[in-house]
Formats: C-alpha cells, sequence, structure tokens
C-alpha cells in the first residue's frame, strides 16, 4: 500500500470469525488488534471465540459459515429492528493509487477513521463518488452478492466523468468480497436485512488550485441495515419538488458522485418536516417530467404497462431499477423507458421507488401543488409493487432460482 492517509485502527474487543482467520492465513487481513477488557462469556457455547459488540456484550447467535465450514457467532446487536444506519464494522478495505496509474494492490484494514489532508480533492471541490450494494445471507449460511460487477462498472462510468482512476471490474468484486468475508459476523441473519456496502472512491491527494487531485483512494466499509424509509415496507409519502432540482443536462446528475445527494438534502429536509417521507424532483427544464427521488428511481404503473424515466444524463442508473425492468418483463408487463410527466403521475394505479437501500417501496401517496393522489389497494400498498417486491426480493435472498445469473455467492 502506498502512503498517504494514515488509517487510525478503532477500539474493536471483538476477535474476528472463522472467515477472518482464513482470510489473514491468505495474507488478505492484517492481525487483529489487542483485545481491550475482554471478558469470557457467562453462557456462550463458543468460549473459545466469544463474540463481543461495540459494548463488549456477548452474543451466542451463531450462523453456518460458507467461508469456513465452522459456525460463525454473530454480532451482539438487535437484529429484529435494524434501520438504516452506520454501525462500526471490523474490517474496511484501502486500495490507492496516484493520479495518472492504475490502482494494481489493496488490502483490509481495521474498521477506522481515516486522515485527511485538509486540501484533498474530495473536501475541497467534490471530487468522489460511491457506490450501494448488499450481501444477504441465505438460510443454508451462503452468503449472496448482487449483481457487484453492475456496481462495477457504473463506478468506472462515473470515474471517468469525475476524472479519477477506477479498480477495474475484478478488483472491485474481489474487494467486495473480501471485506464482506472479513465482517461476516456482521451480515444479518437470513430474513433479518442484508450488509450494505459502501465502496467510495475519492481524491484523497491534496490540491488548492481547481485539478484532479494527485492521489486517490478507493474504500469500502459496511454495516448490517434493515429497511430504508422509518415506514419500513409500509407505502411512503413523497411531495412533488417544484422549485429546486436534483441535476441538469450536461451536469452529474447521471453518476454517483458525492454532490448529487447533499444537493438534495434542503429540498428533503423541507418536507420531512411537514412529514413527507422524501421528494420527487421534476427535470429543470420543462419542470414537468419526473427525473427521481433523492435516493431512488421512480416507477409508474398504469394497467399492465410499468413505466419509469428515460436515462439521459440526469437520472441515477439504477441498478435495481435496470433489474425491476427485466423482472417486470418476464412476468408479462409491458416495460418503457421514457419521458413520464407529472400529469401520468398522478393518474396512475401505483407508484413504487426503487434502488439498492430502499429495494422496492410503494408509494401510498403525492402531493403536487397541494394536490394530494393516494395509491394502491387498502393497505396502501399496490398489487404490482407487492408482486415486483416478491419476486426481486426472493431472487436476491436465494429464495428464488437465480434464472438471471444476477447472484455471486461467496463460498
Ligand atoms: C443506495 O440505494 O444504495 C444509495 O446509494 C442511496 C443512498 C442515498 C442511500
Amino acid at each position: 500500500m502506498e502512503s498517504g492517509a494514515v488509517f487510525a485502527a478503532g477500539l474493536h474487543p471483538n476477535p474476528p470469525p472463522c472467515s477472518a482467520h482464513l482470510l489473514r492465513r491468505a495474507k488478505l487481513l492484517p492481525p487483529p488488534p489487542k483485545l481491550f477488557s475482554l471478558q469470557l462469556p457467562k453462557q456462550s457455547h463458543f468460549a473459545s471465540f466469544g463474540n463481543y459488540n461495540n459494548n463488549n456484550n456477548v452474543t451466542s447467535l451463531k450462523v453456518a459459515s460458507p467461508a469456513s465450514n465452522v459456525a460463525v457467532e454473530l454480532a451482539d446487536i438487535d437484529w429484529d429492528n435494524l434501520g438504516f444506519g452506520i454501525m462500526n464494522t471490523d474490517y474496511m478495505y484501502i486500495m490507492k493509487c496516484s493520479h495518472g496509474e492504475n490502482f494494481s494492490k489493496g488490502e483490509l484494514q481495521r474498521f477506522g477513521n481515516i486522515e485527511l489532508s485538509p486540501s484533498a480533492g474530495i473536501l475541497n471541490y467534490g471530487q468522489g463518488l460511491f457506490e450501494g450494494l448488499k450481501a444477504y445471507r441465505k438460510h443454508d449460511g451462503n452468503i449472496l452478492l448482487f449483481r457487484p460487477e453492475e456496481n462495477a462498472q457504473r463506478l468506472r462510468m462515473g470515474a471517468e466523468r469525475m476524472c479519477m482512476p477506477s479498480p477495474t471490474v475484478d478488483q472491485f468484486v474481489e474487494a467486495v468480497k473480501a471485506t464482506v468475508l472479513a465482517n461476516e459476523r456482521w451480515i444479518p441473519p437470513a430474513g433479518k436485512g442484508s450488509l450494505y456496502i459502501r465502496p467510495l472512491l475519492m481524491g484523497t491527494g491534496a490540491v488548492l488550485g481547481l485539478a484532479p487531485a494527485p492521489e486517490y483512494t478507493f474504500l469500502i466499509y459496511v454495516s448490517p441495515v434493515g429497511n430504508y424509509f422509518k415506514e419500513g415496507l409500509a407505502p411512503i409519502n413523497l411531495i412533488v419538488e417544484t422549485e429546486m432540482h436534483r441535476a441538469t443536462p450536461g451536469g452529474t446528475g447521471g453518476v454517483k458522485t458525492i454532490g448529487n445527494y447533499a444537493a438534495v438534502l434542503k429540498a428533503q429536509g423541507a418536507a420531512k418536516a411537514k412529514g413527507y417521507s422524501d421528494v420527487l424532483y421534476l427535470d429543470s427544464v420543462h419542470k414537468k417530467y419526473l427525473e427521481e427521488v433523492s435516493s431512488c428511481n421512480v416507477f409508474v404503473v398504469k394497467g399492465n404497462v410499468i413505466s419509469t424515466p428515460a436515462i439521459k444524463g440526469t437520472i441515477l442508473p439504477g441498478i435495481t431499477r435496470k433489474s425491476i425492468l427485466d423482472v417486470a418483463l418476464s412476468q408479462g408487463f409491458k416495460v418503457e423507458e421514457r419521458l413520464v410527466s407529472v400529469e401520468e403521475l398522478l393518474d396512475a394505479d401505483e407508484v413504487f421507488c426503487t434502488g439498492t437501500a430502499v429495494v422496492i417501496s410503494p408509494v401510498g401517496s403525492i402531493t403536487h401543488l397541494n394536490k394530494r393522489v393516494s395509491y394502491g389497494g387498502s393497505d396502501g400498498v399496490g398489487r404490482v409493487s407487492q408482486q415486483l417486491y416478491s419476486a426481486l426480493t426472493s431472487l436476491q435472498m436465494g429464495l428464488t432460482e437465480d434464472k438471471m445469473g444476477w447472484i455471486v455467492e461467496l463460498k
């Protein structure tokens, strides 16, 4: 690893599980840090490798590990009440390279804070991208990734737009696998959630004049997550934003650059203060066509036709979006990627959102210029949204056969 940023190891008193052991033997992991205040579990069946949460509490929940064929004890957290928040896990992945060079070799490090120059490109000029994908634990203990190579390709596309070098698809996927296995005990039990994987690509070298940074860091961290919206799987209520815009033609709305997300906070905050779940953006030219919600793509359903705004540079090419289009087609729906007007939205039978974090979220109501339209059945969840949600999540969790070839199993 090249020098530059210094990564301070956090205080993690838990010994890593067996898969981390194997990774270490394969020289993918550094040795674990010294343990502090280590207490033996009182009633653990695994006294030899008892697990501790950030408060040093002991858990005895164990699952089969595909990586080691030995049961792994899960982290001691409330798996039944996971939201979408950050939890410090055991390891993160780091790979660095200089401007004009290629990424070559990364490594796993203990999860912890990173040190940056105050003039790092990402801090001063927003030269940064992120990705999001998930690992699911199957009932048989296998760990599944959903289309990780799609995230790798999207990161490469974004890197080109943001003048950054990027890992190859293989480097990306291998780094994701290594990070997930190293943090195996943080993957929720089957059916309780997923391990959210957050790759970052950032200009970490120091610059003052506006220019690409001289050094780049590719970093992956993970956190166990449940539902994204506080509504859980219940329908969300959106408001159409008519003043502020998320993206403009020729801008960076179509790539996952960090600035796109800071830009929506103001409108999102105002909407939440009024009781809405989030904001639906319109195009900035005609101010009448749907773009996306702050953190997800949007679909409208009318009869047997499912439509979503076409990807033309201002909308994020979501991997869940793309997958849902294919799943819907395979289930006999007609799908359309085109301009979708706000009038069509208000006249739709159903509306739903898709994204890695939100998965598929049914929309219960849309408010536009003080007019509120409600969708869905008695519980607010439309039949089509429900059907597509079941089809996609069964696939992602390994409950149905993967005829699409989208699942990567970590064995
Ligand atoms: C995701 O869905 O993974 C995203 O990146 C959205 C993010 C704002 C949580």
